[in-house]
């Protein structure tokens, strides 16, 4: 298999921690991806007409976006264990994970805002909208993080790669600040290795 990746996407990240963690990341080639809203990879776009990375094309030639359907598929070729197959677990992970990836969404629109718009066209508002999507969501982790024990499943994962894009981006957002719970937690999941393995430069 093959994966059009950055090493600065969240998402990206969110798939190979999964891999990882199922036992197939060596099965993976990391092919390296121009991510930008505007000049799009034109590579990506060949496979994907969104151009949006993280693109997963499988060892028999088909094409999988985005991360939540690469991440199902992973699951699928490995043990199954990151997401549970019980309806009411399954479906508590699966909306973690959306919750997650709605607040890696709402900071990366924040990145783009200050990162690929031009000065002149930026709103102030609109970033500080995106901003206190982000400040929910890990409201809403700080008020579970405490049960979370050692979780590894997918839920976990994309909890996981949201803080740590908000290290790598955010840092001067203090996500700590507050919220203890969601911190220990996440000193703890962000030392396994599939999380160190995968921390962007
Ligand atoms: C970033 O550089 O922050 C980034 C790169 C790719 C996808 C999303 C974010």
């Amino acid at each position: 298999m093959k994966i059009y990746y950055a090493a600065a996407s969240p998402f990206v990240r969110k798939c190979l921690v999964a891999a990882t963690e199922l036992g197939l990341r060596d099965r993976i080639e990391l092919v390296a991806a121009a991510a930008h809203p505007i000049n799009r990879d034109r590579n990506v776009v060949a496979h994907n007409p969104l151009g949006k990375i993280p693109t997963l094309i499988t060892d028999d030639g088909d094409v999988l976006y985005d991360s939540r359907v690469i991440c199902e598929y992973l699951n699928t070729l490995g043990d199954g264990h990151l997401i549970p197959r019980e309806a009411k677990a399954r479906f508590g992970v699966l909306v973690e994970q959306a919750l997650a990836d709605g607040v890696m969404d709402a900071a990366v629109l924040a990145r783009y805002e200050t990162f690929a718009r031009p000065e002149a066209l930026r709103w102030k508002d609109w970033i500080g909208g995106q901003l206190e999507k982000v400040n929910s969501g890990l409201d809403l982790l700080e008020s579970r993080a405490t049960g979370f024990g050692d979780r590894a499943d997918l839920g976990a994962i994309a909890f996981g790669c949201m803080l740590g894009y908000l290290d790598f981006r955010f840092a001067s957002l203090n996500w700590r600040d507050g919220r203890p719970n969601a911190a220990a937690w996440f000193e703890r999941f962000g030392a396994r290795d599939s999380m160190m393995a995968t921390r962007p430069a």
